[in-house]
C-alpha cells in the first residue's frame, strides 16, 4: 500500500474503524468505470480499499493504474481526466547512436506490437538484435542493440531507449552516466565505469514507464542467476582480486524474507505469495545449502512466521517441513493488516542480525540475503533509508570493497502501486540488478518455480520434483532415477526395472540376467540412449545353490549393477536416487549417521515404502514387516507353489525385507516385470532406496490388467534389503581406482 497519509491522523482513524462505532460513507463507482476494462476492489467500497483495473492485453489504465478509497469517501489520486485504457507504449528507440531505426516515425511514439529494425552507419557494426517488437509489458523484445566501432577498452554501452547517455569515451577508468526522460524511471545503473577487465561496472540501464513490468522469465533469469551464485559458489578468499562471495558449503547463509500483507493484498494474493515463499525455500534446499530463515509478514506491524534465532544456539535447526508448515498455516487477521511500515521491517532485520552477531563469533563469515516483497512504498514509520545504512555498516564492517558480496537485498515490487522512488534505492547487490517489478502476485510463483534449474546440481542424490500433476512428463521428474530394462536371455526378451544410483550405474535384480553376458537395453529414460559397458552380479547369487535342499530357485543376493559406457547426463528428469550407507545419503538426510544409524532411521516396522510398476509409473504402497511382524510375513512364502513350509527358513533369508498382506494395512503387491525396481521412501524432499523388488509368494490375477494390485491374505513380497549388500555395492560403486567418480561410503 502506498498512498501517504500523515501518520498520527492515520492511526487515529483506524482506531475509530476498529471500534466500529462510526459509520462512514462508502466510495462510489460513479464515473470510475472504464469501458472495456474490468476492475477489482480490495475491500469493497470501504475506506482503504484499492481500485485496480484490468485493461485488455497491451493496454493500461490511464491516468492512474489504481486508486485508493479515502476517508472522505473520495478516490485518491483524484482523476484529472477521463478514465480510459491506453495502448502500452515502448520507450523511444531512436536515441540509437551511429545508426537509425526503421520505420521512421515522426512523433517518435511506438506502441504495443510496433516492429522496428536497426541499421548502423558505415564503419559501425550492429551488436544485438536487428529486429525488435514492442511487448505488452512496455519493453522492447531482446537486448538493446548498439552500433559499435572497435575502439576503446570497453565496448560501447549503448543508449537505453527513452534515455540518454553522457560520456563518449570508453577507456579504462572512464565513466558514463545515464538519464531517462522525465516521465520515466531509470532501472539499473545511473553511472557505469570501464573496468580493468574491459567490462562496465554495474548493470545495464533501462527506462521504464509507470506501467512497464518485468516478465516472470526475465526475473527468473536475473534473480535466479544471483541466488544461484550465492548458493553454489565455493569458498573464495575475500581478499583475492576483490572477489567477495564467501559462502562455502559449510558457511552460514541468513535469508530474511519479508512480505507485505497490508490491506491492499487480498486473501488469494496472500496465499499465492505464501506459495511462492514455500517454493523458494524448497528450491534452495536442492543445493544442499541449509540457510537460516527469518520469514516476516508486515503491515504497520511485524508478524514473525519463522524466527531466525531458532536456528542459532540449538543443535537441531527446524526441519524444512516445519518451516513450510509455519509459512502455510500463518494467519493474519483483517484488523492487523492496516498500514505499511517498511522501516519497521528493516529495523527488525537489523535487530536480528545484531543478535546473531552476539551469538555467533563467525558472524563476519556470514552472508545475508534480504528478499522483500511489497505492493507499494510505506505510509507509516518513515523512510527505511537510514536503517538500511545501519544494516550495511553492520555487515560491511568498514571494508566496503571486500565485503560487498556479504549482503544482497532483493526488492520485488508487485502490482499497480509500486513506488519506485522509495523501493529502488533499497535494492543492493553486486553487479546485478536486484530490483524487479511484477504485474501480479501469481507471477511470483512462476518466477520461483523456474528459478533454480536442478539439472545444475550434480552429485546430489534423491532430488525430485513433484507438482502433483499426473502427466507423463512430470512423472519422470518425480521419479528421475527410474529405469526400465529389456534383457535378451536365450533370444527371449524379459523386462525388469532398475534405478540410477550414480551417473555411471544402474541397480537392478541379478535374476534378470542369465549371466553377465546377457544383452541388456536401457529404456524409458526420456533422454539419450544409455549404452551398457558391463553387468556386475553379486558373487553370492546362485539360483540353484539350494537345489540339493529341495529349493528349486534360491534368490538370496538377488542384486546386480549395470555399468554404463559413460556417465548418464544428469538432468531434472534423470538423476540418481540415494542408496544406503553413502555420504550422499547423509547429506540428503542432513545428518551425520553411521551405516547402522541410517538403517535404524530408514527401516522401521510398518514403515510405508513405495515401488513402481512400468506402466504409467504406477505406484504401489506397502509396509515393512520387521521385528515381531517379520515371522508371520515370511511364513507366507509357503504359498509359493515351489516352496514348502519346511523351505521357508532356507529361502526367506535375513537379507530380505517382507511386505504384503492385509493387516494392519492393506498392502499392494509386486507383479512380474516389477523385479529389480527400487523400494523407496521419500523424506524431506529426497528419495531414498532401501531395497529392491526380488520375488513374491503369489502371482496375483490383477497383474495382467495393470490395475493397482492389492494383496490378499497369502501374498507376500520379498525385497533385497540394500543394507545387507553394502559390501557388494561399495566394492563397485565405491571403487576409487576406476575412471568414474566413486560414491563415498560411511562406516
Ligand atoms: C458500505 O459498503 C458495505 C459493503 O461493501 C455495506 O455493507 C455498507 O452498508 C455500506 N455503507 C454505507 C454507508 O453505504
Ligand atoms: C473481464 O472479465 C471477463 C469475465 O471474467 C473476461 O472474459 C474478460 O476477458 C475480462 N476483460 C479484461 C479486459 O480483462
Ligand atoms: C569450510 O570449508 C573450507 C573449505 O571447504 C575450509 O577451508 C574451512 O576451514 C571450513 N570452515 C569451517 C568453519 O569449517
Ligand atoms: C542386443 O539387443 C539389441 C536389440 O534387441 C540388438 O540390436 C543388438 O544387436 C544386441 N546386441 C548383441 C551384442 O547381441
Ligand atoms: C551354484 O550352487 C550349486 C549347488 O551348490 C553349485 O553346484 C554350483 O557350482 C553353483 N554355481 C556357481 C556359479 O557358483
Ligand atoms: C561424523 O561422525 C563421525 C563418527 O561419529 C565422526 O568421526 C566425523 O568426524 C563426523 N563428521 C562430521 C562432518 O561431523
Ligand atoms: C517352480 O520351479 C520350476 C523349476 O525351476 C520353474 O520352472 C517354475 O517357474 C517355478 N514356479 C514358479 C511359480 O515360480
Amino acid at each position: 500500500m502506498s498512498f501517504f497519509i500523515h501518520q498520527t491522523w492515520f492511526v487515529a482513524v483506524f482506531w475509530f474503524l476498529i471500534k466500529g462505532d462510526v459509520v462512514w460513507c462508502n466510495c462510489s463507482m460513479n464515473g470510475m468505470e472504464i469501458e472495456g476494462a474490468n476492475f477489482s476492489l480490495s475491500n469493497g467500497l470501504n475506506e482503504g480499499s484499492i481500485l485496480q483495473y484490468q485493461c485488455p492485453t497491451g493496454y493500461y489504465a490511464y491516468p492512474e493504474l489504481a486508486y485508493r478509497c479515502q476517508l472522505n469517501h473520495r478516490w485518491t489520486p483524484e482523476p484529472q481526466s477521463r478514465l480510459r485504457c491506453r495502448r502500452v507504449e515502448c520507450p523511444d528507440p531512436t536515441v540509437l547512436q551511429n545508426g537509425y531505426t526503421l520505420p521512421i516515425n515522426e512523433n517518435k511514439r511506438y506502441y504495443y506490437e510496433s516492429k522496428i529494425t536497426y541499421h548502423c552507419y558505415t564503419g559501425y557494426t550492429l551488436h544485438g538484435p536487428f529486429r525488435r517488437k514492442c511487448l505488452e509489458n512496455g519493453k522492447w523484445s531482446g537486448s538493446n542493440p548498439v552500433c559499435r566501432q572497435d575502439s576503446g577498452d570497453c565496448a560501447d554501452p549503448g543508449v537505453p531507449p527513452g534515455g540518454m547517455r553522457f560520456g563518449n569515451s570508453f577507456e579504462i577508468g572512464d565513466k558514463v552516466n545515464f538519464k531517462c526522460r522525465s516521465n520515466m524511471i531509470l532501472i539499473g545503473s545511473e553511472q557505469r565505469e570501464c573496468q580493468v577487465d574491459g567490462q562496465w561496472s554495474g548493470t545495464e540501464t533501462s527506462c521504464y514507464y509507470k506501467y512497464t513490468y518485468d516478465s516472470p522469465w526475465e526475473v527468473t533469469g536475473e534473480f535466479g542467476r544471483g541466488i544461484r551464485n550465492t548458493l553454489t559458489s565455493e569458498f573464495v578468499d575475500g581478499t583475492q582480486k576483490g572477489l567477495s562471495i564467501t559462502l562455502s558449503r559449510n558457511g552460514t547463509l541468513n535469508i530474511f524474507i519479508a512480505l507485505d500483507v497490508s490491506e491492499s493484498i487480498d486473501d488469494d494474493s496472500f496465499q499465492s505469495a505464501k506459495d511462492a515463499i514455500k517454493t523458494l525455500i524448497k528450491k534452495i534446499e536442492v543445493f544442499s545449502v541449509y540457510p537460516n530463515y527469518e520469514v516476516i509478514f508486515f503491515s504497520s506491524k511485524i508478524h514473525t512466521a519463522i524466527n531466525i534465532l531458532d536456528f542459532y544456539g540449538s543443535n537441531n535447526p527446524p526441519p524444512m517441513k516445519t518451516l513450510l508448515e509455519k509459512v502455510e498455516t500463518y494467519k493474519i487477521e483483517e484488523t492487523d493488516r492496516f498500514g505499511t511500515n517498511l522501516n519497521a521491517v528493516f529495523e527488525r532485520i537489523l535487530e536480528k542480525m545484531a543478535a546473531i552477531k552476539i551469538r555467533d563469533s563467525r558472524f563476519s563469515e556470514h552472508k545475508h540475503v534480504i528478499i522483500l516483497f511489497t505492493d507499494g512504498g510505506y505510509n507509516t514509520g518513515g523512510a527505511p533509508t537510514k536503517t538500511v545504512e545501519y544494516i550495511k555498516s553492520l555487515v560491511y564492517m568498514d571494508q566496503l570493497k571486500n565485503r560487498l558480496g556479504h549482503l544482497d537485498i532483493y526488492v520485488f515490487g508487485i502490482g499497480a502501486q509500486i513506488q519506485d522512488d522509495i523501493l529502488k534505492p533499497l535494492a543492493i547487490g553486486e553487479g546485478k540488478s536486484h530490483y524487479y517489478k511484477l504485474k501480479k502476485v501469481t507471477d511470483l510463483q512462476k518466477t520461483f518455480d523456474e528459478i533454480i534449474d536442478e539439472s545444475d546440481v550434480r552429485g546430489l542424490c534423491g532430488l525430485y520434483q513433484d507438482y502433483g500433476e499426473m502427466v507423463e512428463d512430470e512423472n519422470r521428474k518425480k521419479y528421475p532415477w527410474f529405469i526400465s530394462l529389456t534383457v535378451m536371455n536365450d533370444g527371449r526378451p524379459s523386462h525388469c526395472l532398475g534405478s540410477l544410483v550414480s551417473p555411471r550405474f544402474i541397480l537392478t535384480a541379478a535374476h534378470c540376467f542369465k549371466d553377465k553376458s546377457s544383452n541388456v537395453t536401457v529404456e524409458g529414460t526420456g533422454g539419450p540412449k544409455l549404452e551398457v559397458q558391463a553387468i556386475h552380479i553379486h558373487p553370492n547369487f546362485n539360483i540353484s545353490a539350494k537345489v540339493n535342499q529341495g529349493v528349486k530357485e534360491f534368490y538370496d543376493y538377488d542384486v546386480a549393477l549395470i555399468e554404463l559406457v559413460e556417465d548418464a547426463p544428469i538432468t531434472i528428469s534423470l538423476r540418481p536416487i540415494c542408496i544406503p550407507c553413502t555420504v550422499e545419503t547423509n547429506t540428503a538426510l542432513r545428518q551425520n549417521l553411521t551405516c547402522k544409524e541410517q538403517e535404524n532411521f530408514l527401516l522401521k516396522n510398518q514403515a510405508e515404502v513405495t515401488f513402481l510398476t512400468k506402466k504409467n509409473f504406477g505406484k504401489k504402497v506397502a509396509h515393512l514387516k520387521l521385528d515381531a511382524d517379520r515371522h508371520n510375513c515370511i511364513m507366507q512364502a509357503k504359498n509359493h507353489p515351489n516352496i514348502t513350509e519346511a523351505h521357508v527358513p532356507v529361502v526367506a533369508t535375513e537379507n530380505f525385507l517382507c511386505t504384503g498382506g492385509r493387516h494392519p494395512y492393506l498392502d499392494q503387491v509386486a507383479c512380474k516385470g516389477d523385479s529389480g525396481g527400487a523400494v523407496f521412501k521419500n523424506y524431506e524432499s529426497r528419495t531414498f532406496q532401501v531395497a529392491l523388488v526380488s520375488w513374491g509368494s503369489k502371482q496375483m490375477r490383477n497383474c495382467k490388467n495393470n490395475r493397482p494390485v492389492h494383496s490378499d491374505d497369502e501374498s507376500r513380497d520379498f525385497h533385497i534389503n540394500l543394507f545387507k549388500v553394502v559390501p557388494f555395492l561399495k566394492s563397485i560403486l565405491g571403487n576409487t581406482e576406476k575412471y568414474f567418480v566413486p560414491l563415498l561410503f560411511v562406516d
